[in-house]
């Protein structure tokens, strides 16, 4: 019996079983009650409360501007829908980079206030200390390695990370020091497919790419562009399994022609 079919509810547990025995893991993101919903029916192993919320749900170009209590907010309606997924919440930008206890203070704010599983935030050695210190309090954490957005100004573009030697030695070393401080988990974004598996093969923790190959041990897309209510967005890692824009699109047009042809509401469709 595969481990996901047993799990009644997906723990970090449950995650690093489905490494042991080879099962892949799916994630996707969410950020609202009735998305939320959808998906954990649908047996999504993972939600992550994204900060992505700061493209998709708010329209900013960076995940930068996306606050704690906003976070907090998305999260919050996630956790009222998922009977059955892990919630993972992001740490937004601003919330842990300072020190190690407003790390553990962010932390802690989202566990208590959100009913969420686990945090996840971004960087290697530079986050050692609030790794540690969020960790100690009992918090499950995933990091998260490659393409880090809320450092886009840092990298200065959205491109392929990691395909110098130096840069990828660094990952794989952060990976492994993850690890070893007890992240449950890693997700790596758009790095090269032979180096996402070279890591995925180098710890035992689960690995999760997006925009990393094959090669790890599951996938996490944005909902959003997965479904294709996004549609000015074209990575080549992502597969969109729908065009919802297209369809909202018609449907609203539909409506909004029904009203004013007075087709709506028919006789039927009043009290
Ligand atoms: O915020 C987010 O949606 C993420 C995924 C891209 C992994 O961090």
């Amino acid at each position: 019996m595969s481990v996901y079919r047993e799990a009644r509810k997906v723990t970090t547990h449950v995650l690093q079983a489905m490494k042991l025995k080879g099962e892949k893991i799916a994630m996707l993101t969410a950020y609202d009650y009735s998305m939320a919903k959808i998906i954990d029916a649908s047996g999504i192993d993972v939600i992550l409360v994204g900060d992505s919320a700061a493209n998709v749900m708010a329209g900013f170009d960076t995940t930068l501007p996306i606050t704690l209590d906003e976070m907090i907010y998305h999260a919050k309606s996630v956790v009222r829908a998922a009977a059955r997924a892990l919630v993972v919440v992001d740490l937004p930008f601003g919330s842990y980079q300072g020190n190690s206890k407003e790390a553990l203070i962010s932390a802690i704010r989202i566990m208590k206030e959100t009913g969420a599983h686990a945090i996840k935030l971004e960087g290697g050695e530079e986050v050692r200390e609030s790794v540690v210190r969020i960790l100690s309090a009992g918090i499950p954490v995933m990091g998260h390695l490659g393409l880090m957005p809320q450092s886009i100004h840092k990298f200065g573009t959205y491109v392929v990370r990691a395909k110098e030697e130096d840069e990828a030695r660094k990952l794989l070393e952060d990976a492994q020091l993850l690890e070893s401080l007890g992240c449950f988990g890693l997700v790596l974004e758009k790095i090269p497919a032979t180096l996402a598996e070279t890591i995925s093969k180098s710890v035992k923790i689960p690995v999760i790419g997006i925009g990393a190959g094959g090669g790890v041990d599951g996938q996490v897309l944005v909902m959003h562009d997965m479904l294709g209510i996004t549609h000015e967005f074209s990575p080549r890692f992502l597969r969109r399994y729908h065009n919802l824009y297209e369809e909202i699109s018609n449907a609203v047009q539909s409506y909004v022609s029904d009203v004013r042809s007075r087709d709506f509401p028919n006789e039927k469709e009043q009290y």
